[in-house]
């Protein structure tokens, strides 16, 4: 019999797809939808300790093979946010996304998103375009670690830390993560972007940058993945363009024990999950693999 269970550390799940962060994580109702619709858990939209309106419009476009988008982290700030995790918690897994600028903003955040019911929490340390947050503080491997340190001194649900791939030491970076304790990596995040529109003469979002994300990663994300599988020991989620059961198939036989879906429930839709999860069911089967702990690492030799 073939098993979708996965577990992520000490976080079982009962099905191995989750919601990426950003989109159709904003709201309580949405998290429900998307639970409902076969996602394992839910990683929020990123909250900070302040309410924030995010960038002015356009700060989103498509592109061949995905989306370019500078949202600016637009969040009703960590205080609000506990109507929608109300409303989310008691219906399925939620990993609280947090964004700061440093140890003390990632580690109060934490503590409100263990308050409320997260079962994990995933530290922003990649958004591309932020100034002062994710990429900016995720690229250096001492204050990777000064951040997971102090979050994991200060919560007791498992710290995952969501890395970004515009770097050449992404392995330094996952090592800062596990020997500061923390207990899995999500790869990748977006990567920075831009996209000109040649009528105005300028780049088209308010931001100028902004990050890729979709189809058009997928290939990035899968070679990060097995990178950090060869580098580190505690979990990989697997994150980045992934549309269909393949490309999830893909990221675990890469070393991912579980992966994330983002841009594709804009793309395919919200059953994409249910898509994902039949058609790996079905693989499994024919391919022999009777759990995704089986399969997950299969393409190192
Ligand atoms: C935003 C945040 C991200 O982490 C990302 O990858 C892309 C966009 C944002 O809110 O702007």
């Amino acid at each position: 019999m073939v098993s979708l269970k996965t577990e992520i550390g000490s976080i079982s799940l009962e099905r191995p797809g989750i919601v990426a962060s950003g989109i159709m994580d904003e709201t309580g109702p949405s998290m429900v939808r998307m639970i409902e619709s076969g996602a394992g858990a839910v990683v929020t939209k990123s909250v900070g300790l302040e309410p924030n309106a995010g960038h002015a419009n356009p700060c989103f476009t498509e592109v061949s093979g995905g989306y370019v988008n500078a949202m600016g982290l637009p969040n009703p700030g960590i205080e609000l946010f506990k109507e929608e995790m109300d409303v989310a918690v008691p219906k399925g897994k939620i990993v609280g996304s947090i964004y700061g600028a440093g140890p003390e903003d990632f580690s109060k955040l934490a503590g409100r998103m263990e308050d409320y019911g997260a079962c994990a929490v995933e530290l922003n340390l990649s958004c591309p375009h932020a100034k002062g947050y994710g990429m900016e503080v995720g690229t250096d491997p001492a204050m990777v670690k000064a951040i997971v340190s102090a979050v994991k001194s200060a919560v007791s649900i498992p710290v995952w830390a969501k890395l970004t791939p515009n770097t050449h030491i992404l392995g330094d970076i996952g090592m800062a993560v596990q020997d500061a304790g923390g207990d899995a990596v999500v790869a990748i995040n977006t990567l920075k972007a831009m996209v000109i529109c040649p009528e105005i003469g300028r780049p088209l979002l308010s931001n100028k940058f902004g990050g890729l994300s979709g189809a058009a990663v997928k290939p990035v994300g899968v070679r990060a993945v097995y990178d950090l599988r060869t580098v580190l020991d505690i979990p990989i989620v697997g994150v980045g363009g992934i549309e269909t059961w393949r490309d999830a198939a893909e990221y675990i036989m890469a070393g991912a024990s579980a992966f994330q879906v983002g841009s594709a429930i804009g793309t395919v839709g919200t059953d994409v999950f249910a898509r994902i999860n039949d058609g790996l069911s079905s693989f499994m089967e024919e391919y022999g693999y009777s759990s995704i702990a089986d399969m997950t690492g299969v393409a190192h030799d």
